[in-house]
Formats: C-alpha cells, sequence, structure tokens
C-alpha cells in the first residue's frame, strides 16, 4: 500500500495486549482459539512525516530512525524496530512519522507486545483495512521481522476484540466470534518468573512436526482420535493429539462461559495445560509449579500457561473477590486510531 493520500497531523495509535484463555498451538493448524484483549496497551503518539519513522520508547533502549520505503525489515536496529519497519514493509509504505511508543503491556512476557506494536504501528501508517486484512499484514510483518513462522491468532486479537468479550477465532477460515465474560469470572495473568526462551526455534520445530502429523491423519482439528493414536512417531502423535484436543476443548469453553459456568471453564483451562506440558511440550518447571500453585489455591478455578509456552505468563481465572499476585486483565476494545487537536498533541508531548 502507497500510503501517499494519507491524512496528515497527529494522533494516537493504541493496541492491547491480549492474553488467551485457551486454543494454544492452534491457530496455524487451522484449528480454535478464544484469546480476550486486555486493560493494558501499546500506544504511538506520532505526528505524520515524509519518508521516514522515528520513533524512541520509554521501555526499551535505542531510539529506531527507519527511512521509507523499508526494502529490509530484518536487518532494522535496534531489534525491536524491526516489527516497525516489518509492517512499513508489508504495507509498502512511503509516508511515515515522528513520535514515541509507551507501553504498559509487560515487554516479552507472552502478552503479544511484539503484536499489539505491529497493529499500532499499521494504524499509524494509516492501514484502512478490516481487523482481518490489518492481522495478515502485521502477522506477515512479524513474521519477516522475527523469522519465526507464527499464526494469527495475536494480531486478529488484537486488531477486532471489543469490550466485555472474548473472541471465539476459528482459524479455519479467520471468524470471529464475540463471546461476553461474565462478570463472575476475573482473568489474571501471572508471570512465572522465567523469560521466554528458545521460542523462535522451539516454535518453528512445533509447527513443522504439527504439519508432518497433520500429513500422516488430515488436517488436526477434525481429525479421528484413534487415527491419531494410531500414530507410531511418539512426538508426531502427541502435537496431534494436543491440537485435536484443544479445540474440542476451546468449543466446550465458549459454551461454559456463555452458561457462566466457570467450574467447568476452569477444569477445562487445567486440562490444556496438561496436554500443553504433555503433548506438545511447550511448558517449563515454573510453570507447572505456578500452576499447580494457583489450582490449589481457593477460589480460582483453573489456570494454564498462556501463548507460545517456554516460560512467561500463566493465565488464571478466579473468583473475583480473591487477590492474587499478578495482573487482573479485563476484556478490552481492540485497537483504535484517534487523531489529535493542536491542543491535545501539545499536552501530549508533555
Ligand atoms: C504465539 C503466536 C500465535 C500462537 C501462539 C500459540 O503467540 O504468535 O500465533 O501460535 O503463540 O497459541
Amino acid at each position: 500500500m502507497n500510503n501517499s493520500q494519507r491524512r496528515a497531523g497527529s494522533f494516537r495509535a493504541v493496541a492491547p495486549g491480549r492474553v488467551n484463555l485457551i486454543g494454544d498451538h492452534t491457530d496455524y493448524m487451522g484449528g480454535l482459539a478464544l484469546p480476550m484483549a486486555i486493560n493494558l496497551a501499546t500506544t504511538i503518539t506520532a505526528t505524520t512525516a515524509s519518508s521516514v519513522i522515528e520513533l524512541t520508547s520509554e521501555q526499551v533502549d535505542g531510539d529506531i530512525h527507519v527511512p521509507l520505503p523499508v526494502t529490509q525489515p530484518n536487518q532494522v536496529t535496534p531489534g525491536w524496530g524491526r516489527y516497525v519497519a516489518g509492517v512499513a514493509a508489508v504495507l509498502g509504505s512511503t509516508e511515515g512519522f515522528v513520535g514515541r511508543v509507551t507501553s504498559t503491556l509487560p515487554l516479552g512476557s507472552g502478552l503479544s507486545s511484539s503484536a499489539a506494536l505491529e497493529v499500532a504501528t499499521a494504524l499509524a501508517l494509516g492501514d484502512s483495512g478490516s481487523p482481518l486484512e490489518i492481522a495478515v499484514h502485521c502477522q506477515s510483518a512479524e513474521q519477516l521481522a522475527s523469522g519465526v513462522p507464527c499464526g494469527i491468532m495475536d494480531q486478529l486479537a488484537i486488531a477486532s476484540a471489543t469490550e466485555g468479550n472474548g473472541l471465539l477465532i476459528d482459524f479455519s477460515n479467520n471468524s470471529v466470534t464475540e463471546v461476553p465474560i461474565p462478570d463472575t469470572a476475573q482473568f489474571w495473568v501471572i508471570h512465572s518468573g522465567e523469560e521466554r526462551q528458545l521460542v523462535g526455534s522451539a516454535y518453528a520445530e512445533r509447527r513443522a512436526q504439527a504439519e508432518q502429523a497433520a500429513a500422516l491423519v488430515g488436517p488436526l482439528p477434525e481429525a479421528d482420535l484413534s487415527s491419531i493414536n494410531a500414530v507410531k512417531d511418539r512426538v508426531l502423535r502427541g502435537r496431534a493429539r494436543h491440537v485435536q484436543t484443544e479445540c474440542a476443548r476451546v468449543r466446550l469453553f465458549a459454551a461454559a462461559l456463555l452458561q457462566s459456568d466457570l467450574h467447568q471453564c476452569g477444569r477445562l483451562m487445567i486440562e490444556s495445560h496438561t496436554s500443553l506440558r504433555d503433548d506438545y511440550e511447550v511448558s517449563t518447571a515454573k510453570m507447572d509449579s505456578l500452576v499447580n500453585q494457583l489450582c490449589a489455591t481457593s477460589g480460582v478455578y483453573g489456570a494454564r500457561l498462556t501463548g507460545a509456552g517456554f516460560g512467561g505468563c500463566v493465565v488464571a481465572l478466579a473468583d473475583p473477590d480473591i487477590e492474587l499476585q499478578g495482573l487482573r486483565v479485563h476484556p478490552s476494545a481492540g485497537a483504535h486510531l484517534q487523531w489529535l487537536t493542536e491542543d491535545e498533541n501539545e499536552s501530549a508531548q508533555r
């Protein structure tokens, strides 16, 4: 997209993080997931500028200066600029912006801080596509920037979320159905204390294994469990079983949420964690012990790792009256762009 017709002025592009409530490592296999956008976000406050993107960040060291059009987004330094440059490369942007990034989202914790930065950048560059189109652009940007063959869940959740709702996403056609989160459900995000490790290489390996398994038994979300259990290779059998059973759990979880059956939601979250731990092998000892500890806490219905795994955060579903040591998260609106008046812009600079 050549965005030379873009409106000029100052703006704020806000993109929330997301927590995936259930359905991990299913998106790139055409399965199901149920994430929600959260009340922690990345914001780009900037003024349109020609032929360049310049950004400072409050959270990370190093400013970025990216001349447009971008040809090699994965060479940009510092590294966080690659996500921004990736979006500009995918959009073919020739008009950029100058400003700063602020974020209330913990970075690199499994809450999709990179996808939030991408979606905020897409809006800042004038991407006026549908939420799905924006998500497709940002997924390509993430793959270009990081080299990781990620799915589309994070970007699609962030681009299409609405306040008060989780999103049941069917990745066979990328359709999104809102599922209201009942007031009696309080989700928490708790860091395992372990930085995410090997996310790139191990993620790519899991995806390749799931694809090999699908070559044996057909599309995993609707594969027959008896054919899966007949797969000789232990690793491929586990990968296939996780995807198949996880998609079934997502369906049951959506139905349980609609009935405010939080005990059932919690049970499904625990089963999901066990499957991610044993069949998909993306958990860690620290994440397992945190999930166990949370599940033994009175008022907690269930907990599981969330996102790619290999460290980072877990998500717990609890009674709203109890306190846990972590972040209380609320189902929030998706990404949006707001143009600023001169007065608003001046106060945003302060
Ligand atoms: C990461 C990827 C997503 C998804 C999750 C695991 O967050 O970016 O596409 O595959 O891992 O569910």
